[in-house]
């Protein structure tokens, strides 16, 4: 399996403390037939903003030579969590802001509390620059439960979706599980990925939520959120969302407010919720 969402590089954001961390990670996401993942540490304005590409890469290079070393068999490729930003069009793909494996994929993630106004916008100007989001764990956004309907939109513009392993099998709580069975039985998601920050609470783990998968939509569909897709992503082949024409089954409706997003990410920037 590919696992294309872990903060498993210790040190640059909440996800592993130190290095002793990182490899009981690495061993666990190897155990469970983790072949290859990507270290996406987060880049939030404001908030972990000193990621780039060389500080991640540099970080991945001494955590691959140690696994390589401990002879577990992990491949490690350079990525990030990317927070939202406005100029997101220019800097994405530049060292600033590192996509997955350099390819036009990127994690895309919205702010958690509070749906950000122009969400869809800054998805469509983002695309337009040639790059495609995948939309990290919408399951597991508190807004997702009034605001369905602008899942659906980012969906039908292009960008993939990536629920969280353990929101399947119910460590996110009864609300990110039915969100999450509502976009699987909607066939709506694309990727399941750890999302790993540590080797407890929030463990690089894939294949118990594979296994659920396959009871509900079968070995080929559960195999190709966890392989198939997530190997076409690295490799930059071009991939349609599977969910991208879905009927949305609830009414669009459209929010009155526009306010600039720079202003919504200063008020409403808060620690911990990531
Ligand atoms: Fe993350």
């Amino acid at each position: 399996m590919i696992d294309i969402h872990s903060h498993i590089l210790p040190a640059l954001d909440d996800g592993a403390a130190n290095l002793s961390e990182a490899l009981s990670m690495a061993r666990l996401a190897a155990d469970d037939g983790i072949k290859c993942m990507a270290c996406t540490p987060h880049i939030v304005p404001g908030l972990y903003d000193h990621n780039d590409a060389p500080r991640i890469r540099s970080a991945m290079a001494v955590l691959q030579t140690v696994i390589v070393e401990m002879g577990i068999d992990l491949h490690l490729v350079i990525g990030a969590d990317v927070h939202i930003a406005p100029d997101l069009p220019t800097t994405l793909g530049t060292d600033r802001m590192p996509t997955l494996n350099g390819t036009r994929y990127f994690l895309f993630e919205p702010t958690h509390h509070v749906l950000p106004p122009r969400l869809e916008d800054l998805a469509k100007r983002v695309i337009e620059a040639g790059f495609v989001p995948i939309v990290t764990h919408p399951e597991r956004l508190s807004w997702i439960e009034h605001h369905y309907d602008t899942i659906e939109r980012l969906n039908a513009l292009g960008c993939l979706m990536q629920i969280t392993a353990g929101s399947v099998t119910g460590s996110f709580g009864r609300l990110a599980r039915r969100h999450a069975e509502r976009m699987l039985e909607e066939g709506r998601v694309d990727i399941v990925a750890s999302d790993a920050h540590n080797t407890a609470g929030r463990p690089p783990l894939l294949s118990r939520a594979r296994d659920a998968v396959e009871k509900r939509l079968g070995a080929d569909e559960a195999e190709a959120m966890v392989d198939g897709r997530p190997a076409g992503i690295l490799s930059d082949r071009p991939i349609t969302p599977v969910g991208m024409t879905v009927k949305p089954e609830t009414p669009i409706i459209r929010s009155s407010r526009n306010k600039g997003l720079d202003g919504f990410l200063r008020k409403y920037r808060r620690k911990g919720e990531y």
